[in-house]
């Protein structure tokens, strides 16, 4: 090691950065339209389950690999676990890779949004406007496309460029309390909103007759994405942990902020949805459709407050995309500092750059270039946006959070792992015991299912 590593500066530095990744897109769009679709309740009670018995493991696990390692993800599953284990490091290095191809295209959105909404704020709202329209334009307009992916491609670029310390962990510190704030915000406003109670019920009232098993498995899948789990990106940022920092601690706390940030990003957009009449219908049509075609329109005719909540959401969901793929970044950026000696400078704009060649092909893939939109490997999914978030989401997340709950609970020591856990700082009520046998059996057990579901009953996540 010819220079020392870069260390997060506080247990708080890394949680906020640790829960930047996690916080995203996950939770703005996709949870809320997953519960949707489920009819809530029952689901969510289950996604919360999966949070607790699998994806909280599983943090603790990626976490200790990190910071018992001091490396990326390729040398840290090396070091920590074993030589062949290199493989799943790979694994996670091309997943971060690939997601982060596509999950820019969907960022690069709440910059059109943000900059339309704005607009609506200063000028008005245009009387007679289909915002479904509007979205259909925006998505196929290739120019746009490109611009807006290319764009959020340079910030990401930009804050790994600058590092840990004065890249990640500065913006993550200013962003996360802003986030807080304007949801906060948001939440009020919504709550006032006569659908809220309806929302709420809605969200947290269970009734087991509408969930189906299919549902299950998707709460299972969704857990590994939301917490950023399955491909190394908290084996990389745990990596910058110092040894003083309890990992327990800190992963109960990413957890639960992540998913109290979901559930409030779901009662929000419920509250403006029960409030309309005839949106519920509108809403079930497309996943896109909730964050961008019924709620810029409803800012505007429904919420208080929405001229300029507005501007002000799609800022928010700006900055947690860019507090996650700026962890995707991070990914592919360290394993080339790491095992191949190249400067962050050059690593950071040759691996962001690479990125963006494919980020191209994703951003046209919605009706720009019809070889794109139309793209299809995997039946039914057309479009090679589609077909990397098939790829990712139901093969990638899942096989790696399977090989990473083995390589630890089989292939490390009990004393490796325990040494990790139980270092002094541990919070009382953590049971060494307990997180053992979760990680050694349940939550394999659990993601084993998913895997079988994908392969064998043609499960689909994405
Ligand atoms: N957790 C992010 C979200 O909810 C998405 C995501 C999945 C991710 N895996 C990741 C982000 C790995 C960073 C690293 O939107």
């Amino acid at each position: 090691m010819e220079e020392r590593r870069a260390h997060w500066g506080s247990s708080l530095g890394f949680v906020l950065a640790a829960t930047g990744s996690a916080i995203g897109l996950g939770n703005l769009w996709k949870f809320p339209f997953i519960t949707w679709e489920n009819q809530g309740g029952a689901f969510v009670l289950v996604y919360l389950a999966c949070i607790a018995s699998v994806g909280l493991p599983i943090m603790m696990a990626e976490i200790l690999i990190g910071r018992k390692a001091q490396r990326s993800v390729v040398g840290a599953l090396r070091e920590a676990v074993g030589p062949g284990w290199a493989v799943v490091g790979w694994w996670g290095v091309l997943c971060g890779f690939i997601l982060l191809s596509y999950y820019t295209v969907i960022a690069g959105w709440s910059l059109f949004y943000f900059t339309q909404t704005l607009e609506w704020s200063l000028s008005g709202f245009p009387g007679g406007l289909a915002t479904g329209d509007l979205f259909a334009e925006q998505v196929s307009n290739g120019r746009l496309q490109l611009g807006l992916s290319l764009l959020f491609s340079v910030a990401t670029i930009l804050v790994v460029y600058l590092g840990i310390h004065r890249g990640i962990e500065r913006l993550t510190r200013t962003v996360l309390p802003i986030l807080f704030v304007i949801l906060l915000l948001l939440l009020f406003s919504a709550l006032r909103m006569e659908g809220s109670g309806e929302a709420i019920a809605f969200i947290f009232r269970p009734s087991f007759g509408e969930l189906e098993p299919q549902g299950v498995l998707e709460a299972l899948g969704h857990s590994f994405f939301t917490l950023s789990l399955g491909m190394g990106a908290m084996i990389t940022y745990g990596s910058y942990v110092s040894r003083t920092q309890s990992i327990v601690k800190m992963s109960a706390v990413i957890v639960l902020l992540d998913t109290v940030i979901a559930l409030v990003a779901t009662v929000i957009m419920f509250s403006v949805i029960f409030s309309v009449a005839g949106m519920e219908e509108q809403v079930g049509a497309s996943t896109v459709g909730m964050l961008f075609i019924s709620l810029p329109e409803l800012f505007f005719t429904e919420v208080p407050f929405g001229t300029w909540l507005g501007p002000l959401f799609y800022v928010l969901v700006a900055l947690a995309a860019l507090t996650s793929t700026i962890s995707l970044l991070e990914v592919v950026a360290s394993y080339f500092i790491d095992q191949h000696g190249i400067t962050r400078h050059k690593s950071t704009l040759i691996s962001g750059s690479t990125v963006f060649v494919f980020t191209i092909l994703a951003a046209l893939s919605f009706g720009a270039v019809p070889g794109l939109s139309g793209f299809e490997i995997f039946a039914g999914k057309p479009g090679w946006f589609s077909t990397a978030d098939h790829f990712v989401s139901n093969w990638m997340l899942p096989t790696g959070g399977l090989a990473i709950t083995i390589g630890v609970g089989w292939f490390m020591s009990r004393e490796a792992t325990k040494g990790e856990l139980v270092d002094g700082n541990e919070p009382g009520w953590f049971r060494y015991g307990v997180w053992r046998f979760f990680i050694r059996f349940v939550a394999p057990a659990a993601v084993g299912a998913v895997i079988v579901a994908v392969l064998f009953f043609g499960f689909d996540f994405s």
